[in-house]
C-alpha cells in the first residue's frame, strides 16, 4: 500500500533516491534504480497516484512538488546514465590504445651486398693508386670484341654468349649488351695517355640459363694498368696484395695459364682455400668451398696484348700493361659462404638483411 504524499515523505523520498542514485554506477544498477523510483509501480509514481488522498488545500502545492521532484530525478538519472556511458567509452579506449607502446620502427634500407662488395674491392685498388671509371652497358661490337683482338670470324667470340640488340645504327659494328667490362680497357686507352691505372666496376650480360653459379646478368670489376716497363711481376704483386686485403694476410696465390685473346700471357689466379688451409678443422679432402683442390679461382688476368695496345693508339714497343677481371658476386659468395648466385637478385629480404 503506497503512502499518502506529504511534504515530509516527499523530501525523504527525494533525498533517499538521490543518495542511492549516486551509489549506482553501472548501467544495470541505474536501470534497477529507475524501476524502483520512477517505474510504473515505483515509489514516486505511487505517491503521485495517492495525491488524490491529500487534503484538498495542500494538494496543489504537494502535486507541484511531486512533479518537480519527478523531473529532477529523471534528469539526474539521465545524467548518471550518460556519465556511466562515458566511463565505459573511456575505459574501452584506454584498453584499445596503449599510448606507452613504442612506435613501429621505420625500416632503413642499406646497400645491396653486391654494391658493398664492389666498394670493398675498389677501395683495395684505390689505396694502391688506381682510380675508378665506368662505361656503357649497351656497347658497340667493336669495343666488346674487335678492339680486344677478337675479330668477327674468331672462334673466341663463342666464349661470351652475347645478347645482341637490333639497331639500324652501325657505327662500330652492331650493338650489344656488353658481355664483360673489358671493352672499357679500349675506351680508356683511346682517351688517356699512359700511365694508366684504373678499375672499372659494372654490370655485364650473357645469354645463358641461370643456375647456382651463373646469372644472365652479373657484375665485374675490370682492372687496367699501362706504363713504361710494367712486367708480370707488377701484376703479381698488385693482385697478391689485393687477395690479402680481401681474404686475409695468410693467403697464398697461384697462377695457371689461361686463354683470353686480349692478354698474353693470360692466366687465371687462384688463392689457397681460406676454409681448409687456415683451420685444422676442415681437411682439404672434405672441403666443399675449394671442391677438394685446396685452391679457389678468383679472376682472369694477363699482360695486355700488344695488338690491343696498338689498336688503341699506344706504342707497344714503349708501353706494357696488365689487366684483370673479377666477379664481385663470386668473391662475396666465397667470402660469406653464399651457395647460390641467384640469391643476389631474387629480392628476398631474408637474404638481403644478412648484410
Ligand atoms: N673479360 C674476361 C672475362 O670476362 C676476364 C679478363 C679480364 C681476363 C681482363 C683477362 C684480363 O672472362
Amino acid at each position: 500500500m503506497d503512502s499518502i504524499p506529504d511534504i515530509n515523505n516527499i523530501n525523504d523520498t527525494y533525498q533517499q533516491a538521490l543518495g542511492e542514485l549516486s551509489n549506482n554506477k553501472s548501467e544495470q544498477d541505474l536501470s534497477l534504480w529507475r524501476t524502483k523510483y520512477l517505474g510504473r509501480k515505483g515509489i514516486l509514481t505511487g505517491l503521485l497516484r495517492n495525491l488524490k488522498e491529500t487534503p484538498i488545500d495542500s494538494r496543489r502545492e504537494i502535486g507541484q512538488q511531486l512533479n518537480n521532484i519527478k523531473n529532477l530525478l529523471e534528469k539526474n538519472y539521465e545524467d548518471a546514465v550518460n556519465a556511466a556511458g562515458e566511463l565505459v567509452n573511456k575505459n574501452s579506449n584506454v584498453h584499445n590504445v596503449d599510448i606507452t607502446m613504442p612506435g613501429r620502427p621505420i625500416q632503413n634500407g642499406r646497400l645491396h651486398p653486391t654494391t658493398q662488395m664492389i666498394r670493398e674491392i675498389c677501395e683495395a685498388f684505390l689505396s694502391m693508386g688506381f682510380d675508378i671509371a665506368e662505361g656503357p652497358e649497351v656497347e658497340w661490337e667493336y669495343y666488346n670484341f674487335d678492339a680486344l683482338n677478337i675479330p668477327s670470324d674468331h672462334p673466341a667470340r663463342d666464349m661470351w654468349d652475347t645478347l645482341w640488340l637490333e639497331s639500324d645504327k652501325q657505327e662500330k659494328g652492331n650493338i650489344l649488351l656488353r658481355t664483360h667490362t673489358s671493352p672499357m680497357q679500349a675506351r680508356i686507352m683511346e682517351n688517356r695517355e699512359p700511365p694508366v691505372r684504373v678499375v672499372v666496376p659494372g654490370k655485364v650480360f650473357r645469354y645463358e640459363a641461370s643456375d647456382a653459379t651463373h646469372e644472365w646478368h652479373f657484375y665485374q670489376v675490370e682492372g687496367l694498368a699501362v706504363d713504361q716497363g710494367l712486367t708480370f711481376a707488377d701484376l703479381k704483386g698488385t693482385l697478391f696484395e689485393f687477395a690479402k686485403r680481401i681474404f686475409g694476410e695468410n693467403r697464398k696465390i697461384r697462377f695457371r695459364c689461361d686463354y683470353f685473346p686480349f692478354v698474353e700471357p693470360g692466366v687465371d689466379m687462384s688463392i689457397d682455400c681460406f676454409a681448409c688451409s687456415d683451420s685444422g678443422s676442415i681437411s682439404t679432402e672434405n672441403c666443399s668451398i675449394c671442391k677438394r683442390t685446396g685452391w679457389i679461382e678468383i679472376m682472369g688476368a694477363g699482360m695486355v696484348h700488344p695488338r690491343v695496345l696498338e689498336q688503341a693508339g699506344y706504342d707497344p714497343e714503349k708501353y706494357t700493361g696488365f689487366a684483370f677481371g673479377l666477379g664481385p658476386e663470386r668473391i662475396a659468395m666465397l667470402k660469406y659462404g653464399i651457395d647460390d648466385i641467384r640469391h643476389f637478385y631474387s629480392n628476398d629480404i631474408r637474404f638481403l638483411n644478412q648484410f
